[in-house]
């Protein structure tokens, strides 16, 4: 079998033309939706990535704030930017770009956010109500592969779905959102890890396997049932000295050999990571519908 395509990129297209009209509705009662995204010190991936957020924004006609703060930032510092975006009307949601430098305390930032404009669903408020099917953001990866998977006709209702990773951003969050009472999830979840004996026992029962360890094409044919729905949240820069800048990005699977066996595959790039965007979008524009007593 050779694996249908899921087009990351197409599905989060036609997600902006939802949002275009939302946007166009908010601006008709004179509000524009903010979003804010704070970043603190150089690391090239997150500087892409929070350059990625504000075109986004830009070219949807969001509202956008990005600051850009030096890495010896105090922690004090940062603390004082995120209460000023808490109390800034003109700011829906806002994000603290991870990770932030070893000498600040995660936790104590994201504590910091208000729940009502965490535009990344990372505050404990949040993943306490995402996990008992209350949720108020939803993070934007997870809720993006979900979109993904319900989108392109695999529904994960009654599926088995084996999350491999076990992160805050994804691994967590994603079991969480797919094995809820809800549409678009009632999945059977299996959270599989580093520490996971004999992996490839459980991924090879997965309908539907998501990578989200962060290893370079881990992922082997021989890990994967035949026709099941593949999940690539990888972005991992490989050296190839073949491509015009020296390097390229690669999934957690590998790719080539993996979609001769899938049903259904998305790549690296233009799969999962075109989603986290634009989900991220729709929680900076569901933000400011909640702000002013609107529903979305
Ligand atoms: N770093 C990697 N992914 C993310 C994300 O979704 N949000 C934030 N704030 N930082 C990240």
């Amino acid at each position: 079998m050779t694996a249908k395509i899921i087009s990351g990129t197409e599905i989060a297209e036609r997600i902006r033309q939802e949002l275009r009209a939302k946007i166009a509705d908010l601006r008709s009662k004179g509000i524009v939706p903010g979003l804010a995204v704070v970043l603190v010190g150089e690391d090239p991936a997150s500087q892409q990535y929070v350059r990625n957020k504000g075109k986004a924004c830009d070219e949807l006609g969001i509202y956008s704030r990005t600051i850009v703060l030096p890495a010896d930032t105090t922690e004090e510092k940062l603390l004082s930017v995120v209460d000023e975006l808490n109390k800034d009307p003109q700011v829906h949601g806002f994000l603290v770009q991870l990770p932030l430098p070893k000498h600040i305390d995660e936790n104590k930032v994201l504590n910091a956010i208000d729940p009502g404009k965490d535009a990344d669903g990372f505050h404990p408020v949040n993943v306490g109500r995402m996990l008992i099917g209350d949720p108020l953001f939803l993070p934007a990866t997870p809720h993006g592969i979900q979109e993904m998977l319900v989108r392109s006709g695999n529904d994960p209702a009654g599926k088995h779905v084996v999350v491999v990773g076990r992160s805050n951003i994804v691994g967590k969050p994603v079991a969480a959102i797919l094995m809820q009472k809800a549409r678009g999830a009632n999945a059977t979840v299996t959270v599989a890890h580093s520490r996971t004996k004999d992996l490839a026992s459980f991924t090879r029962q997965g309908d539907i396997v998501i990578a989200a360890m962060g290893s370079p094409r881990f992922i082997k044919a021989d890990m994967i049932k035949e026709g099941a729905v593949v999940i690539d949240v990888g972005t991992n820069r490989v050296d190839d000295p073949t491509a015009k800048k020296g390097y390229r990005w690669v999934g957690d699977v590998d790719f080539d050999a993996v979609k001769e066996k899938a049903s259904y595959i998305t790549p690296v790039p233009g799969g999962v990571g075109p989603m986290t965007i634009v989900m991220l979008m729709m929680n900076a524009v569901t933000a400011a519908y909640r702000a002013n007593g609107l529903e979305y």
